[in-house]
């Protein structure tokens, strides 16, 4: 957890397993609230979140799922972890993230290896961060 405050970007990624971040991705992101700080404010009274991590660091996620876009089964489901994912920024500390997906990957193991167009945009996404 402290190495990662040595960096300028973040990578983070996942597959999407029922409609969620897979389970190691989860326990990363659950200790990611030990960055968080809790303050009252004193002149309002109101508690304030702040966190430790360095501020305004790059964060990209990396998602690949198995769906297609738009998604032909529960694509409602989906909206939970696209909205889950604000928290990640909140910990670390920035209001910006982009996503990066990976979308129709079924269960190929080597979908992303043997889609060239994605790994373009990707490696193209990769320039732009650094
Ligand atoms: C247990 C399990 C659950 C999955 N659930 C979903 C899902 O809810 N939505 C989806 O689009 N793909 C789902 N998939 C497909 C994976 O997202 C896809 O195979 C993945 O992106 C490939 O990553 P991996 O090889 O690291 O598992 C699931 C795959 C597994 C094995």
């Amino acid at each position: 957890m402290q190495e990662m405050t040595d960096y300028d970007v973040v990578v983070m990624g996942t597959p999407v397993y029922w409609f969620h971040v897979a389970g190691q991705f989860k326990l990363l992101v659950d200790r990611l609230y030990s960055f968080l700080e809790f303050k009252a404010n004193p002149e309002t009274g109101q508690t304030e979140i702040n966190s430790a991590f360095p501020k305004n660091r790059k964060l990209l996620f990396i998602i690949s799922r198995g769906d297609p876009e738009p998604p032909e089964f529960y694509p409602e489901l989906y909206n939970h972890m696209n909205d889950w994912f604000k928290l990640i920024p909140l910990s670390l500390g920035t209001e910006s993230y982009e996503l990066f997906h990976q979308y129709g990957a079924n269960l190929d193991r080597k979908s992303a290896a043997n889609d060239s167009e994605l790994l373009t945009k990707a490696r193209a996404k990769g320039a732009e961060l650094v």
